[in-house]
């Protein structure tokens, strides 16, 4: 998508962090943007200082774990600002925790916002997008946990790894649609992520308490210092208007993160090789001529 003027951003968990930093860099382009968020202070305090910077900014409460409030958000900003050209599935939060500690519920947490939301998402707007038949852009908000998994973070990376997969599904699918579709794997940036617990809807049951011990607790003392020092949300925001117009779908904000994902696939494609000469492997393959 290359003219972003007069067009319509759609932003889970706008709101706050890398949202609030895309609303104000589609806003920087003529957009228009449209809110969605659990946390009802903060978004109306985002608007109106969204407002106040003179963008036109809309928004309304959801909570992208549940499907029915996503369709229903889809609704508000087809009422107020007609059809959606970029869609931000980004809505995500982080319960944090080694194996042992967490609790059924704190998957089913990171998994119904940090995934089944960026389902719902997909869901409430594509179909349209699809009809209009005017192109448009689907942006995922994964993580570089999404490509790599990482201690103390079980249930984030596997949501963030599937985000990865799930986009990169939608890509294929979407080919030659005219809809492009990124997916957005941001290292440390600036935010209210370990803040999290403050927009834990009820049905999900109260917050583990955090830390559960000794060595969360120093891993979440690294992480805040390394989050206190993360990049500006809004220079996010400006990768991702970037990453639109030139069709990217990876979007890295880090680019001296590479090493970190030159291990996994080098460790991959080494397995390839060991593979290559396994005795383990070395049985006839079944005669299959004629069967298929
Ligand atoms: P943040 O906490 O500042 O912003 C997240 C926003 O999502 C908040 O406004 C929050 O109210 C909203 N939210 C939470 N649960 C929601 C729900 N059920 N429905 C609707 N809105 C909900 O955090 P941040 O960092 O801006 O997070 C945005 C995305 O960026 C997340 O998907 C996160 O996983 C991802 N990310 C963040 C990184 C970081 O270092 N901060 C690094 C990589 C990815």
């Amino acid at each position: 998508m290359e003219n972003l003027a007069e067009k319509t951003a759609f932003i889970t968990g706008g709101a706050s962090g890398i949202g609030l930093g895309m609303a104000r860099a589609f806003l920087a382009e003529g957009m228009k943007v449209f809110l969605a968020d659990i946390e009802a202070d903060a978004l109306e305090g985002a608007l109106h200082d969204l407002r106040g910077e003179g963008g036109r900014a809309e928004g309304t409460l959801c909570d992208v774990s549940d499907r029915d409030s996503v369709m229903r958000a889809a609704e508000a900003v087809r009422k107020t600002f007609g059809a959606v050209h970029v869609l931000c599935n980004n809505a995500g939060i982080d319960a944090g925790g080694p194996f042992g500690t967490l609790r059924p519920s704190d998957w089913d947490w990171v998994l119904g916002v940090n995934l089944m939301g960026v389902v719902h998402g997909i869901d409430a707007f594509l179909p349209e997008m699809r009809d209009r038949g005017e192109g448009g852009h689907i942006v995922n908000t994964a993580s570089m946990a999404g490509l790599r998994g990482t201690p103390g973070m079980g249930p984030y990376c596997a949501a963030k790894a599937a985000v990865v997969s799930i986009s990169e599904t939608l890509a294929g699918e979407l080919e030659g649609s005219g809809i492009g579709v990124s997916v957005l794997c941001p290292g440390w940036v600036r935010t209210r992520i370990l803040e999290s617990a403050r927009g834990r809807p009820e049905r999900f049951g109260p917050p583990r308490d955090r830390p559960a011990n000794a060595e969360e607790a120093a891993r979440y003392a690294a992480v805040s210092e390394l989050i206190e020092s993360g990049l500006d949300p809004l220079a996010v925001g400006r990768r991702v208007v970037e990453g639109i117009r030139r069709g990217e779908f990876y979007l890295i904000t880090h680019p001296d993160w590479r090493v970190n994902v030159e291990g996994r696939f080098e460790a991959i494609l080494a397995s390839f090789d060991a593979a290559k000469g396994s005795p383990a492997l070395a049985i006839p393959a079944p005669q299959l001529k004629g069967k298929l």
